[in-house]
Protein backbone atom coordinates (compact mmCIF):
# COMPACT_ATOMS: atom_id res chain seq x y z
CA UNK A 1 0.00 0.00 0.00
CA UNK A 2 0.93 3.30 -0.61
CA UNK A 3 1.33 5.00 3.07
CA UNK A 4 1.35 8.55 4.38
CA UNK A 5 2.74 8.93 7.63
CA UNK A 6 2.22 11.82 9.65
CA UNK A 7 5.02 12.54 12.24
CA UNK A 8 7.22 9.76 10.77
CA UNK A 9 10.77 10.94 12.13
CA UNK A 10 9.21 10.58 15.57
CA UNK A 11 10.02 7.82 17.98
CA UNK A 12 6.66 5.26 16.74
CA UNK A 13 6.66 6.84 13.31
CA UNK A 14 10.54 6.33 12.45
CA UNK A 15 10.50 2.61 14.07
CA UNK A 16 7.05 2.07 11.87
CA UNK A 17 8.88 3.01 8.64
CA UNK A 18 10.74 0.13 9.15
CA UNK A 19 8.52 -2.26 9.57
CA UNK A 20 6.16 -0.98 6.78
CA UNK A 21 9.24 -1.36 4.62
CA UNK A 22 9.72 -4.72 5.25
CA UNK A 23 6.61 -5.55 4.84
CA UNK A 24 6.69 -3.52 1.20
CA UNK A 25 4.92 -1.32 1.65
CA UNK A 26 5.35 2.31 0.32
CA UNK A 27 5.52 5.35 2.82
CA UNK A 28 5.75 8.91 2.58
CA UNK A 29 6.50 11.04 5.36
CA UNK A 30 5.40 14.82 6.81
CA UNK A 31 6.27 15.98 10.15
CA UNK A 32 7.10 19.73 10.75
CA UNK A 33 10.15 18.14 13.07
CA UNK A 34 8.68 20.04 16.39
CA UNK A 35 9.89 16.82 18.30
CA UNK A 36 12.16 14.99 16.20
CA UNK A 37 15.02 15.11 13.89
CA UNK A 38 15.68 14.39 10.38
CA UNK A 39 18.58 12.24 11.20
CA UNK A 40 15.95 9.77 12.12
CA UNK A 41 14.82 9.58 8.67
CA UNK A 42 18.99 9.09 7.33
CA UNK A 43 19.06 5.88 9.78
CA UNK A 44 16.02 4.14 8.59
CA UNK A 45 16.71 4.78 4.95
CA UNK A 46 20.02 2.65 6.55
CA UNK A 47 18.51 0.24 8.21
CA UNK A 48 15.77 -0.95 5.70
CA UNK A 49 18.08 -0.26 2.60
CA UNK A 50 20.90 -2.99 1.13
CA UNK A 51 23.97 -2.51 -0.42
CA UNK A 52 22.52 -3.34 -3.87
CA UNK A 53 19.50 -0.95 -3.44
CA UNK A 54 19.68 1.90 -1.07
CA UNK A 55 16.12 3.63 0.20
CA UNK A 56 15.59 7.29 0.37
CA UNK A 57 12.35 8.37 2.17
CA UNK A 58 10.27 10.61 0.82
CA UNK A 59 10.26 13.43 3.28
CA UNK A 60 8.05 16.88 3.43
CA UNK A 61 8.67 18.97 6.13
CA UNK A 62 5.06 19.95 7.07
CA UNK A 63 3.06 20.66 9.57
CA UNK A 64 -0.68 18.96 9.71
CA UNK A 65 -2.13 22.10 10.35
CA UNK A 66 -0.59 23.82 7.35
CA UNK A 67 -3.85 22.91 4.40
CA UNK A 68 -1.90 24.42 1.67
CA UNK A 69 1.38 22.63 2.32
CA UNK A 70 -1.00 19.41 2.76
CA UNK A 71 -2.65 19.69 -0.51
CA UNK A 72 0.75 19.66 -2.20
CA UNK A 73 2.08 16.49 -0.73
CA UNK A 74 -1.55 15.25 -1.60
CA UNK A 75 -2.12 16.46 -5.10
CA UNK A 76 1.84 14.91 -5.75
CA UNK A 77 1.20 11.12 -4.35
CA UNK A 78 -1.28 8.73 -4.30
CA UNK A 79 -2.44 7.53 -0.33
CA UNK A 80 -4.41 4.46 0.49
CA UNK A 81 -4.27 5.13 4.42
CA UNK A 82 -2.61 7.39 6.17
CA UNK A 83 -0.88 6.48 9.71
CA UNK A 84 -1.71 9.84 11.65
CA UNK A 85 1.30 10.03 14.76
CA UNK A 86 1.70 13.85 14.46
CA UNK A 87 1.09 14.96 17.92
CA UNK A 88 2.48 16.69 21.06
CA UNK A 89 2.85 13.83 23.93
CA UNK A 90 4.02 15.66 26.88
CA UNK A 91 1.82 15.34 29.46
CA UNK A 92 3.32 18.36 32.13
CA UNK A 93 3.63 20.52 28.88
CA UNK A 94 -0.17 19.76 28.48
CA UNK A 95 -1.27 21.03 31.44
CA UNK A 96 0.62 24.42 30.77
CA UNK A 97 -0.04 25.06 27.50
CA UNK A 98 -3.83 23.11 26.91
CA UNK A 99 -4.66 25.70 23.72
CA UNK A 100 -1.04 24.53 21.95
CA UNK A 101 -1.65 21.31 22.82
CA UNK A 102 -5.72 21.22 21.60
CA UNK A 103 -4.87 23.18 18.20
CA UNK A 104 -1.98 21.03 17.22
CA UNK A 105 -3.01 17.61 18.29
CA UNK A 106 -7.17 18.50 17.46
CA UNK A 107 -6.96 21.50 14.71
CA UNK A 108 -4.20 19.70 13.13
CA UNK A 109 -5.66 16.07 13.02
CA UNK A 110 -9.23 17.94 11.67
CA UNK A 111 -7.61 19.82 8.73
CA UNK A 112 -5.54 16.57 8.06
CA UNK A 113 -8.64 14.36 7.97
CA UNK A 114 -10.68 16.81 5.69
CA UNK A 115 -7.65 17.17 3.12
CA UNK A 116 -7.93 13.38 2.74
CA UNK A 117 -10.81 12.73 2.87
CA UNK A 118 -11.01 15.22 -0.73
CA UNK A 119 -8.49 13.52 -2.14
CA UNK A 120 -10.50 10.25 -1.12
CA UNK A 121 -8.09 8.98 0.94
CA UNK A 122 -10.87 7.21 4.22
CA UNK A 123 -8.43 4.82 5.62
CA UNK A 124 -6.74 6.07 9.42
CA UNK A 125 -4.77 4.66 11.50
CA UNK A 126 -4.54 6.79 14.69
CA UNK A 127 -2.56 6.80 17.95
CA UNK A 128 -4.42 6.45 20.64
CA UNK A 129 -3.52 5.75 24.28
CA UNK A 130 -4.14 3.85 27.25
CA UNK A 131 -4.61 7.25 28.63
CA UNK A 132 -7.89 7.26 27.21
CA UNK A 133 -9.56 4.63 29.93
CA UNK A 134 -8.76 7.29 32.86
CA UNK A 135 -8.47 5.31 36.09
CA UNK A 136 -9.72 1.99 34.33
CA UNK A 137 -12.74 -0.17 35.89
CA UNK A 138 -11.44 -2.95 35.18
CA UNK A 139 -7.72 -4.95 35.21
CA UNK A 140 -6.37 -6.13 33.17
CA UNK A 141 -8.13 -3.79 30.18
CA UNK A 142 -10.13 -5.11 27.86
CA UNK A 143 -11.54 -2.59 24.77
CA UNK A 144 -14.83 -2.84 26.25
CA UNK A 145 -13.58 -0.93 29.47
CA UNK A 146 -15.84 2.03 29.65
CA UNK A 147 -13.30 5.54 28.50
CA UNK A 148 -12.72 7.70 31.47
CA UNK A 149 -12.15 10.55 33.14
CA UNK A 150 -8.72 11.94 31.42
CA UNK A 151 -5.85 13.38 33.98
CA UNK A 152 -4.32 16.02 31.36
CA UNK A 153 -5.24 18.25 27.88
CA UNK A 154 -3.27 15.73 26.24
CA UNK A 155 -4.80 12.59 27.28
CA UNK A 156 -8.38 14.63 26.36
CA UNK A 157 -6.98 15.07 22.55
CA UNK A 158 -6.80 11.48 22.27
CA UNK A 159 -9.90 11.01 23.86
CA UNK A 160 -11.85 13.74 21.78
CA UNK A 161 -9.94 12.82 18.85
CA UNK A 162 -11.25 9.12 18.80
CA UNK A 163 -14.60 10.47 19.08
CA UNK A 164 -14.15 12.66 16.28
CA UNK A 165 -12.83 10.18 14.30
CA UNK A 166 -15.32 7.70 15.22
CA UNK A 167 -18.34 10.51 14.70
CA UNK A 168 -16.52 11.06 10.95
CA UNK A 169 -16.61 7.64 10.22
CA UNK A 170 -20.47 7.13 10.97
CA UNK A 171 -21.48 9.82 9.16
CA UNK A 172 -19.75 8.34 6.26
CA UNK A 173 -19.48 4.77 5.81
CA UNK A 174 -16.35 5.21 3.15
CA UNK A 175 -14.21 5.84 5.76
CA UNK A 176 -12.58 2.89 7.67
CA UNK A 177 -11.18 4.57 11.18
CA UNK A 178 -8.68 2.31 13.24
CA UNK A 179 -7.83 3.55 16.98
CA UNK A 180 -4.92 1.79 18.69
CA UNK A 181 -4.90 2.48 22.05
CA UNK A 182 -1.00 2.17 22.81
CA UNK A 183 0.37 1.16 26.50
CA UNK A 184 3.57 2.40 27.30
CA UNK A 185 6.02 1.98 24.20
CA UNK A 186 10.21 1.22 25.27
CA UNK A 187 12.90 0.02 23.74
CA UNK A 188 14.43 0.64 20.40
CA UNK A 189 15.66 -0.89 16.89
CA UNK A 190 18.22 -3.67 18.30
CA UNK A 191 20.47 -2.23 15.87
CA UNK A 192 20.83 0.69 17.86
CA UNK A 193 20.42 3.14 15.35
CA UNK A 194 17.47 4.70 16.30
CA UNK A 195 15.28 4.80 19.32
CA UNK A 196 13.39 7.43 21.27
CA UNK A 197 15.34 11.24 21.63
CA UNK A 198 13.45 13.43 24.67
CA UNK A 199 14.15 16.95 24.39
CA UNK A 200 14.88 18.11 28.18
CA UNK A 201 14.15 15.97 31.54
CA UNK A 202 12.31 12.90 30.27
CA UNK A 203 9.06 12.64 31.78
CA UNK A 204 8.54 8.51 31.20
CA UNK A 205 10.38 6.14 32.97
CA UNK A 206 12.38 4.47 30.52
CA UNK A 207 14.28 7.62 29.35
CA UNK A 208 15.37 9.05 32.75
CA UNK A 209 16.73 4.88 33.54
CA UNK A 210 18.75 5.02 30.32
CA UNK A 211 19.91 8.68 31.28
CA UNK A 212 20.59 7.78 34.38
CA UNK A 213 22.87 5.18 33.03
CA UNK A 214 24.69 7.04 30.66
CA UNK A 215 25.44 9.48 33.59
CA UNK A 216 23.77 12.53 32.17
CA UNK A 217 20.87 12.48 35.14
CA UNK A 218 22.41 11.53 39.12
CA UNK A 219 19.29 9.12 40.27
CA UNK A 220 16.30 8.08 39.04
CA UNK A 221 13.20 9.37 41.07
CA UNK A 222 10.70 6.65 41.96
CA UNK A 223 7.31 8.29 42.47
CA UNK A 224 5.67 6.46 45.33
CA UNK A 225 6.24 3.13 46.81
CA UNK A 226 2.88 3.01 48.78
CA UNK A 227 0.65 1.75 45.70
CA UNK A 228 -2.04 -1.31 46.26
CA UNK A 229 0.62 -2.97 43.70
CA UNK A 230 2.78 -5.91 44.91
CA UNK A 231 6.10 -3.84 45.78
CA UNK A 232 4.37 -0.87 46.04
CA UNK A 233 5.50 0.93 42.46
CA UNK A 234 3.24 2.03 39.50
CA UNK A 235 2.33 -1.25 37.37
CA UNK A 236 2.48 -0.78 33.75
CA UNK A 237 2.43 -2.89 30.07
CA UNK A 238 5.57 -1.68 29.04
CA UNK A 239 5.63 -2.73 25.20
CA UNK A 240 8.61 -2.70 23.00
CA UNK A 241 7.98 -0.09 19.78
CA UNK A 242 9.30 -2.56 17.14
CA UNK A 243 6.37 -4.61 18.26
CA UNK A 244 3.95 -1.66 18.41
CA UNK A 245 5.24 -1.03 14.85
CA UNK A 246 4.56 -3.93 13.59
CA UNK A 247 0.74 -3.93 15.09
CA UNK A 248 0.55 -1.13 12.47
CA UNK A 249 1.60 -3.39 9.72
CA UNK A 250 -1.40 -5.66 10.84
CA UNK A 251 -3.22 -3.23 11.33
CA UNK A 252 -3.60 -2.03 7.59
CA UNK A 253 -5.69 -5.20 6.71
CA UNK A 254 -8.74 -3.36 8.64
CA UNK A 255 -8.73 -1.44 5.29
CA UNK A 256 -9.43 -4.45 3.12
CA UNK A 257 -13.31 -4.95 2.17
CA UNK A 258 -13.35 -7.95 3.00
CA UNK A 259 -12.14 -7.78 6.99
CA UNK A 260 -14.95 -8.28 9.38
CA UNK A 261 -18.37 -7.70 7.41
CA UNK A 262 -19.43 -5.16 9.51
CA UNK A 263 -21.32 -1.32 9.14
CA UNK A 264 -19.48 -0.19 11.81
CA UNK A 265 -15.90 0.33 9.88
CA UNK A 266 -14.09 1.65 13.58
CA UNK A 267 -11.84 -0.73 14.43
CA UNK A 268 -10.10 -0.37 18.27
CA UNK A 269 -7.00 -2.09 19.63
CA UNK A 270 -5.14 -2.47 22.78
CA UNK A 271 -1.69 -2.34 21.75
CA UNK A 272 0.14 -3.57 24.80
CA UNK A 273 1.88 -7.22 25.73
CA UNK A 274 -0.59 -7.97 28.86
CA UNK A 275 2.01 -8.11 31.38
CA UNK A 276 2.22 -5.54 34.22
CA UNK A 277 5.94 -4.05 35.42
CA UNK A 278 6.46 -2.19 38.67
CA UNK A 279 8.80 0.56 38.14
CA UNK A 280 11.24 -1.40 40.55
CA UNK A 281 11.14 -4.59 38.41
CA UNK A 282 11.85 -2.33 35.14
CA UNK A 283 14.96 -1.12 37.18
CA UNK A 284 15.57 -4.63 38.84
CA UNK A 285 15.62 -6.16 34.43
CA UNK A 286 17.89 -3.31 33.74
CA UNK A 287 20.31 -3.81 36.04
CA UNK A 288 20.71 -6.97 35.52
CA UNK A 289 20.18 -7.25 31.70
CA UNK A 290 22.93 -4.81 31.05
CA UNK A 291 25.12 -4.95 34.07
CA UNK A 292 25.16 -0.72 34.85
CA UNK A 293 23.95 0.38 38.32
CA UNK A 294 20.83 2.45 38.59
CA UNK A 295 20.78 4.37 41.75
CA UNK A 296 16.97 5.99 42.73
CA UNK A 297 15.26 7.18 45.69
CA UNK A 298 11.74 6.94 46.56
CA UNK A 299 9.98 10.65 45.90
CA UNK A 300 6.02 11.25 46.15
CA UNK A 301 3.69 10.01 44.24
CA UNK A 302 3.27 12.41 40.87
CA UNK A 303 0.11 13.90 40.02
CA UNK A 304 -2.54 12.09 38.05
CA UNK A 305 -0.27 8.56 38.07
CA UNK A 306 -2.38 5.79 38.67
CA UNK A 307 -1.46 2.50 40.28
CA UNK A 308 -1.89 -0.44 38.06
CA UNK A 309 -2.37 -0.36 34.46
CA UNK A 310 -2.53 -3.39 32.07
CA UNK A 311 -4.45 -4.41 29.10
CA UNK A 312 -5.54 -7.77 28.03
CA UNK A 313 -4.28 -7.63 24.36
CA UNK A 314 -6.54 -10.88 23.15
CA UNK A 315 -8.38 -8.85 20.28
CA UNK A 316 -5.62 -7.73 18.36
CA UNK A 317 -4.68 -11.55 18.37
CA UNK A 318 -7.37 -13.01 17.35
CA UNK A 319 -8.78 -10.50 14.74
CA UNK A 320 -5.03 -8.99 13.46
CA UNK A 321 -2.75 -11.58 14.51
CA UNK A 322 -0.83 -9.56 16.27
CA UNK A 323 0.53 -10.03 19.20
CA UNK A 324 4.14 -8.89 21.09
CA UNK A 325 7.02 -10.76 20.85
CA UNK A 326 9.91 -8.78 22.75
CA UNK A 327 9.80 -9.35 26.63
CA UNK A 328 11.44 -7.20 29.13
CA UNK A 329 15.15 -8.05 28.89
CA UNK A 330 14.82 -7.03 25.30
CA UNK A 331 13.12 -3.64 26.16
CA UNK A 332 15.28 -2.79 28.61
CA UNK A 333 18.62 -3.98 26.26
CA UNK A 334 17.40 -2.57 23.34
CA UNK A 335 17.02 0.65 25.67
CA UNK A 336 20.30 0.95 26.60
CA UNK A 337 22.29 -0.19 23.56
CA UNK A 338 20.41 3.15 21.78
CA UNK A 339 21.38 4.91 24.84
CA UNK A 340 24.68 4.28 24.75
CA UNK A 341 25.59 4.42 21.16
CA UNK A 342 23.85 7.85 20.79
CA UNK A 343 24.59 9.50 24.91
CA UNK A 344 23.07 13.25 22.88
CA UNK A 345 20.31 11.48 20.85
CA UNK A 346 20.89 12.16 16.90
P1 LIG B 1 7.23 11.84 18.96
O1 LIG B 1 7.12 13.19 19.55
O2 LIG B 1 8.57 11.18 18.94
O3 LIG B 1 6.64 11.83 17.47
C1 LIG B 1 5.59 12.69 17.09
C2 LIG B 1 6.05 13.41 15.83
O4 LIG B 1 5.03 14.29 15.40
C3 LIG B 1 7.31 14.25 16.05
O5 LIG B 1 8.27 13.89 15.08
C4 LIG B 1 6.83 15.69 15.86
O6 LIG B 1 7.83 16.51 15.29
C5 LIG B 1 5.62 15.50 14.96
N1 LIG B 1 4.60 16.55 15.04
C6 LIG B 1 4.04 17.08 16.15
N2 LIG B 1 3.12 18.01 15.80
C7 LIG B 1 3.12 18.08 14.45
C8 LIG B 1 2.42 18.85 13.50
N3 LIG B 1 1.54 19.79 13.87
N4 LIG B 1 2.65 18.65 12.18
C9 LIG B 1 3.56 17.74 11.78
N5 LIG B 1 4.27 16.97 12.63
C10 LIG B 1 4.05 17.15 13.95
O7 LIG B 1 6.18 10.89 19.72
P2 LIG B 1 5.97 9.33 19.66
O8 LIG B 1 6.33 8.78 20.97
O9 LIG B 1 6.58 8.77 18.45
O10 LIG B 1 4.39 9.28 19.55
C11 LIG B 1 3.70 9.16 18.32
C12 LIG B 1 2.21 9.27 18.57
O11 LIG B 1 1.82 8.25 19.49
C13 LIG B 1 1.77 10.59 19.20
O12 LIG B 1 0.53 10.96 18.67
C14 LIG B 1 1.65 10.23 20.67
O13 LIG B 1 0.75 11.08 21.33
C15 LIG B 1 1.13 8.82 20.59
N6 LIG B 1 1.41 8.03 21.79
C16 LIG B 1 2.69 7.96 22.28
C17 LIG B 1 2.95 7.24 23.43
C18 LIG B 1 4.37 7.17 23.98
O14 LIG B 1 4.53 6.81 25.15
N7 LIG B 1 5.41 7.46 23.23
C19 LIG B 1 1.92 6.58 24.10
C20 LIG B 1 0.62 6.65 23.58
C21 LIG B 1 0.38 7.39 22.41
C1 LIG C 1 2.50 8.64 30.85
C2 LIG C 1 1.32 9.56 30.76
C3 LIG C 1 0.34 9.04 29.72
C4 LIG C 1 1.03 8.85 28.39
C5 LIG C 1 2.23 7.92 28.61
C6 LIG C 1 3.01 7.72 27.36
C7 LIG C 1 1.07 10.60 32.97
C8 LIG C 1 0.20 10.72 34.19
N1 LIG C 1 0.68 9.69 32.06
O1 LIG C 1 2.06 7.35 31.26
O2 LIG C 1 -0.72 9.96 29.56
O3 LIG C 1 0.14 8.29 27.45
O4 LIG C 1 3.10 8.50 29.59
O5 LIG C 1 3.66 8.91 26.99
O6 LIG C 1 2.05 11.30 32.83
N2 LIG C 1 7.97 6.85 36.99
C9 LIG C 1 8.87 7.03 38.01
N3 LIG C 1 9.88 7.91 37.84
C10 LIG C 1 10.05 8.63 36.69
C11 LIG C 1 9.13 8.44 35.63
C12 LIG C 1 8.09 7.55 35.83
O7 LIG C 1 8.75 6.40 39.08
O8 LIG C 1 10.99 9.44 36.61
C13 LIG C 1 6.89 5.86 37.16
C14 LIG C 1 5.48 6.45 37.07
O9 LIG C 1 5.04 6.88 38.31
C15 LIG C 1 4.70 5.25 36.51
C16 LIG C 1 5.74 4.50 35.65
O10 LIG C 1 7.00 4.94 36.08
O11 LIG C 1 4.32 4.39 37.56
C17 LIG C 1 5.59 4.82 34.17
O12 LIG C 1 5.60 6.23 33.99
P1 LIG C 1 5.65 6.91 32.53
O13 LIG C 1 6.75 6.30 31.74
O14 LIG C 1 5.68 8.38 32.72
O15 LIG C 1 4.31 6.45 31.85
P2 LIG C 1 2.78 6.59 32.39
O16 LIG C 1 2.71 7.40 33.60
O17 LIG C 1 2.20 5.23 32.42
Amino acid sequence: MNILVTGGAGFIGSHTLIELYKAGHIAVVIDNLSNSHPEALNRVAEIVGSRQQAVSIPFYKVDIRDRDALEKVFSKHHFDACIHFAGLKAVGESVEKPWEYYENNIGGTLTLVDVMRRHGCKNVIFSSSATVYGDPVEIPITENCPKGQCTNPYGWTKSMLEQILMDMQKADSEWTVVLLRYFNPVGAHPSGRIGENPNGIPNNLMPYITQVAVGKRKELGVFGNDYPTPDGTGVRDYIHVCDLANAHVAALQCFSQDFKHSDNRTFIYNVGTGNGYSVLDMVNAFVRVNGVDIPYSIKPRRAGDIATCYCNPSKAKSELGWQAKYGIDDMVRDSWNWQRQNPEGY
